[in-house]
């Protein structure tokens, strides 16, 4: 996975990430979401070069208060699959959300994600960085596949020893 560079995308990859998301087929869906996702929620990029090769995208539920996240939009370029960079982006994307929430002085809660129930190369990774199998939701998106909801449960942090010395 040499040369293969993680981040927090900006809007100066706004061109490549309108393409990255082409699926969303609305022109103005797309750029809202690629606006959206470089401005007040995060799109997490895999780089080889100047080329983006993987995603996740994150935005915060409700208001920051409650601590929780939700991943979207994982995604590596199938040409650079089962490289290890899924898995790698799955560690940024998490480390993206704790950096955000100490930033603003608050303990993240959870992640949550939906991934289909025959996705098994995804739950396995989700699975291998602590994510748990929440709830069984049924077909959400399609008549094929049944989702599942996923979740990463942060624990409070604990006060040191010293701290509690009388
Ligand atoms: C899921 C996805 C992001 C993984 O990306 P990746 O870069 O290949 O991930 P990694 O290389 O880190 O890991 C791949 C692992 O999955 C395993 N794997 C690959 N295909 C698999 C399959 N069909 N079933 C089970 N495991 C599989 C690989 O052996 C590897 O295991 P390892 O970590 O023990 O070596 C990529 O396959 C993808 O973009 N899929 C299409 C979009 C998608 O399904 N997104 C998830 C929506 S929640």
């Amino acid at each position: 996975m040499e040369n293969i560079e993680f981040g927090l995308a900006t809007q100066k990859d706004r061109e490549q990430l309108m393409d990255y998301f082409r699926h969303y087929k609305v022109d103005e869906l797309i750029e809202r979401r690629v606006d959206c996702y470089t401005s007040h929620s995060f799109t997490v990029v895999a780089r080889d070069g100047d080329r983006i090769v993987g995603t996740i995208q994150w935005h915060v539920k409700e208001d920051p208060y409650t601590g929780v996240a939700e991943f979207e939009e994982f995604h590596v370029l199938e040409e650079h699959r089962d490289r290890g960079i899924g898995s790698s982006l799955i560690g940024h994307a998490i480390q993206s959300v704790k950096d955000y929430f100490e930033k603003i002085g608050i303990q993240p809660k959870t992640i949550f994600l939906f991934v289909s129930e025959g996705n098994t190369a995804a739950r396995d990774l989700f699975e291998k960085h602590g994510f748990q199998l929440a709830s069984k939701i049924g077909h959400l998106f399609s008549d094929d596949e049944v989702e599942l909801l996923y979740s990463l449960k942060f624990w409070p942090k604990r006060l040191s020893p010293s701290t509690l010395a009388f």
